[in-house]
């Protein structure tokens, strides 16, 4: 018989201020943070915006803080100090793989991503911005109304990626025989084990030969969650980070990735944090050894 459950019924929906959506929204406000700071990476100016739009329970900063003795404030420094980085090093990512010739992309768990509408891309890019249906209704409709515009062919997939969004996105267009830039940024963790394999399987069969991906790898989560200083924030701000996010032993995602003939370069994030001039001393402590941005590629 056939299942006409919606997609909607079948997946827990989450919008821009509730469970794993909420999440998109306290990066965006670390990214308009980063924008707004003297030393920022990245230029985000949707990312105010969003956090302006969504109105979420319990006010999120969009402007840098000062760290004195508050806690929370030095956690929001290193989060936004975190954001920045990882962003940069992600548009970094993209620009050299249009310079290798790289005309579609992929990112996975979009959320409130502006690339499509921040990055110079070569003519002819394709771009897919894969996120849940209330995610990317919400981010269009503030892109909208500041009149923003995508600088690249933006095309987005409604999915839940327990789903079978590979055959979503294949019908707005993607071609497997095409080397494509992926990107899997503030996503693994909030996927159990058995989702990520899906997942990295899924990539993998769809990479043509020259495809690249970039991951953060944010394996040791579970020692941030621990951190009372961030407990208080995720509890203040409305976000149970406990149970959004799955801290179950799962393959390290370069090793599965070099398993299976890829070639990976694996940067520290707060090492890359440093070689942007970025110096805290909390990011320094509070990140080390948790977080590594990953580049790979198939020959
Ligand atoms: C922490 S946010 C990261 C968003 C974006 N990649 C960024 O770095 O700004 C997590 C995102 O993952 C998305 N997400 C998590 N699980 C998902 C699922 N099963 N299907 C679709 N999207 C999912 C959420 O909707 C949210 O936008």
């Amino acid at each position: 018989m056939a299942d006409d459950r919606s997609l909607a019924s079948r997946f827990e929906q989450w919008d821009v201020v509730s469970s794993v959506g909420l999440t998109a929204l306290v990066v965006a406000a670390g990214r308009a943070v980063d924008t707004h700071r003297a030393d920022s990476l990245i230029n985000d100016p949707y990312a105010e915006s969003f956090v302006a739009a969504a109105n979420p329970p319990k006010a999120l900063p969009t402007r840098p803080t000062s760290p004195k003795d508050d806690s929370e404030d030095e956690t929001w420094q290193m989060m936004s100090g975190y954001m920045g980085t990882r962003t940069r090093f992600f548009d970094e990512f993209f620009a050299a793989a249009g310079e290798r010739g790289i005309r579609q992309v992929v990112v996975l768990a979009a959320g409130l991503d502006t690339r499509a509408q921040r990055l110079d891309w070569p003519e002819g890019t394709v771009l897919f911005e894969v996120d849940q249906e209330l995610m990317i209704r919400f981010k269009d409709e503030v892109l909208d109304a500041e009149g923003a515009t995508a600088r690249c062919d933006r095309r987005t997939v409604r999915v839940d990626l327990r789903d079978d969004w590979p055959a979503a996105l294949e019908a707005a267009g993607f071609d497997p025989t095409a080397p494509t830039a992926w990107l899997t940024e503030g996503l693994l963790p909030y996927l159990p084990p058995e989702a990520q394999d899906a997942l990295m399987r899924a990539i993998d069969e769809r990479s043509a030969p020259g495809s690249e991906w970039a991951i953060e790898d944010f394996t040791n989560i579970g020692q941030q969650l621990a951190d009372p200083a961030f407990r208080r924030i995720a509890a203040n701000i409305g976000v149970d980070m406990t149970q959004l996010i799955y801290t179950d032993e799962r393959p390290d995602p370069a090793a599965w990735l070099r398993d299976r003939g890829w070639t990976t370069d694996v940067s520290v994030a707060i090492e890359v944090a440093k070689s942007y001039g970025r110096e805290l001393d909390t990011l320094t402590q509070r990140l080390n050894g948790q977080s590594f941005l990953v580049v790979a590629r198939k020959p």
